[in-house]
């Protein structure tokens, strides 16, 4: 998937993204707003890859300074048609590299979206333009699924997800081990069209994630399983995991 930038996420489901993930978005948006709240304690506040503002727009709205970096406009367009959305600064930009004025307090890359970065070096230097941005109290928080492959057989997984008399939706992905990347395919076939709907990532386990933060000057102050803080375990299927400068 040579062609899969930084921006195609965005121009893929910008215009879906908020519908799609509507349901499964309340509860999973609340508990994290409520601890990044915490977490924030006040302070300035950085998402990267800011999107459509899920959770930016809800911490704003506590009154919070928040701030962001997004690879896609058209991201930001739909932002932008909240209410408090153009209140927020964006820089349009990668977020291993871009840069914002200041530092902060909270900085946060939550919904899996380290994977977007495709190579282990743009998520190293992800983590060292987190760094940079810190304030000398400032955490970054990074959520993320447990990669999982035992639903793969020959580094391959293909998945319906729903079917009616006129079309059907499935999915499959393609895993490289040794890239530690996955190429998605969604496809809705009906009688008279087809829609595909790329993706593309590449996963880290937990403890390769704290490496990266190592690189950076960084440790790992917590690591949960999920926003309601529960003890993250061999058996969690996600982590929300809590990183501040080496020794301080
Ligand atoms: C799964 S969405 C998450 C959006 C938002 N953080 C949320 O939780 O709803 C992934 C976001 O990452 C953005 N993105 C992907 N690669 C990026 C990059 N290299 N730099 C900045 N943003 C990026 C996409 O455009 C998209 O808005």
């Amino acid at each position: 998937m040579k062609e899969y930038g930084t921006r195609t996420f965005g121009e893929l489901y910008a215009e879906r993204y908020d519908v799609m993930y509507e349901d499964p978005m309340v509860t999973e948006t609340h508990d994290s707003v409520e601890t990044l709240a915490e977490l924030a304690g006040g302070g300035k506040v950085l998402e990267l890859a800011i999107g459509t503002g899920r959770v930016a727009l809800p911490l704003a709205a506590r009154g919070l300074t928040v701030h962001g970096i997004e690879a896609s406009e058209a991201m930001v367009a739909k932002l932008r048609e909240k209410p408090g959305g153009s209140a927020i600064p964006v820089e349009i930009g990668d977020m291993a590299e871009a840069r914002v004025e200041g530092t902060f307090d909270l900085i946060y890359l939550v919904f899996n979206t380290i994977f977007n970065l495709t190579t282990q070096e743009a998520q190293v230097r992800c983590f060292k333009n987190a760094a940079r941005h810190l304030s000398a109290r400032g955490m970054f928080v990074v959520e993320t699924v447990v990669p999982d492959f035992s639903e793969y057989v020959d580094g391959q997984r293909m998945k319906g997800s729903w079917a009616n008399m006129d079309a059907a939706r499935f999915e499959i992905a393609i895993q490289d081990r040794v890239a530690q990347t996955v190429a998605f395919q969604r496809i809705v076939i009906s009688e008279d069209s087809t829609r595909m709907v790329p993706h593309f990532m590449r996963y880290a386990w937990p403890s390769e994630l704290d490496l990266m933060a190592q690189l950076a000057g960084l440790e790992r102050r917590d690591r949960w399983a999920w926003w309601d803080r529960s003890p993250f375990t061999a058996d969690s299927k996600s982590h929300v995991t809590v990183y501040a400068r080496a020794g301080q």
